[in-house]
């Protein structure tokens, strides 16, 4: 096949990853554990054409150039030395939800190019081998491969750094909306700075193995209070972290912290509810699907609410998208 089409959904982590331990095999400094989506979909074409002299790339029908092109032919020389296959392509990509505005879209953008990669120069990859390649593209891509829970391995080297499904309880994020515009300073670059200049960056690495080993454990025994409490408790770690670097990064807005203290005031009135954020100021919170409308109305004075639940893997379409 010399053409391809693929979808993925972008994750949000319940224990996140902040920090490489090696940037070229992007190698994380600990493992991290999310949740699929079944909303907010990348579909992406990928068409081998052996009259290209360049990779050109398109993300909603607008034509990329600079970095977003640059990181493409990064990704796609990966499949090529896998395929054995130096031939250029042309990448159609369309977002569903707003890009770079904290809703991960690299992570569902590099899952789904992946696939359809993998799948236009002809190589056949398992579940494992293909997360192994969504990281080559972006960290947290390595988990939109799976669907649903999904724990990312840290590992040692290429071979032993991927994701797997596990089990867990059905569980709602009300994803918090307080601002859509892109974030001010992108992940890879912020985490960089964090692991280079924190004085708590190490401190963080380690506990956030021990936090991923109990949540493992809370979801396996079905522990909801528990995958809460460490949720929110990781995320405002991640978030207290890249605030010790130097310069200082700050993802939260006061509306993103208001969300937080409402997660507080419906767990006092025995609600479901506990908070987490990606380096952006949007706000998830984690909820059972019987309480979801609930939490929803009551935070949706903050900003725009979505709820949202485990979705899909990265999985092969039969139709292609039309031409832009
Ligand atoms: C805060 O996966 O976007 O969402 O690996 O450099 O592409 P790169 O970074 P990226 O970082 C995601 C950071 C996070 C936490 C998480 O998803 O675990």
């Amino acid at each position: 096949m010399t053409r391809a089409t693929a979808r993925a959904h972008p994750n949000i982590a319940l224990v996140k990853y902040w920090g490489k331990r090696d940037e070229a095999q992007m190698l994380p400094a600990a493992g991290s554990m999310s949740m699929t989506l079944d909303a907010f979909a990348t579909t992406t074409t990928v068409e081998v054409d052996g009259t290209l002299t360049e990779d050109a790339f398109s993300l909603g029908g607008a034509e990329q150039t600079g970095v977003a092109l640059d990181r493409t032919t990064r990704f796609l020389d990966v499949v090529r030395s896998l395929a054995g296959d130096g031939r250029r392509a042309r990448v159609r990509s369309h977002n569903e939800a707003p890009t770079a505005a904290g809703l991960a879209s690299s992570a569902s953008g590099f899952a789904a190019l992946a696939l359809a990669a993998a799948a236009a120069y002809g190589l056949d990859l398992d579940e494992r081998a293909l997360s192994r390649l969504a990281r080559r593209g972006s960290g947290s891509a390595t988990r939109s491969v799976i669907p649903g829970y999904a724990v990312w391995h840290a590992g040692t080297d290429d071979a032993s750094s991927y994701a797997e499904g596990i089990e867990a309880p059905d569980l709602r994020l009300v994803i918090v909306t307080v601002d859509g515009s892109p974030k001010s300073v992108s992940s890879r670059r912020a985490m960089r700075l964090t692991a280079a200049t924190s004085p708590f960056y190490e401190a963080w690495v380690s506990s956030t193995e021990q936090s991923l080993t109990e949540m493992v454990r809370a979801c396996a025994d079905g522990d909801v209070p528990r995958i809460g409490a460490l949720t929110e408790s990781h995320a405002l770690r991640m978030h207290a972290v890249i605030a010790t670097s130097t310069p200082p990064v700050r993802y939260l807005a006061p509306r993103s912290i208001e969300v937080f203290d409402a997660a507080v005031r419906l767990r006092e009135a025995g609600v479901t509810a506990w908070a987490t954020a990606d380096a952006g100021p949007n706000v998830c919170v984690l909820t059972t699907p019987a309480e979801a409308e609930a939490v929803a109305a009551a935070v949706a004075e903050h900003g725009e609410v979505r709820i949202v639940g485990p979705g899909p893997g990265a999985h092969l379409l039969a139709e292609h998208l039309p031409e832009p």
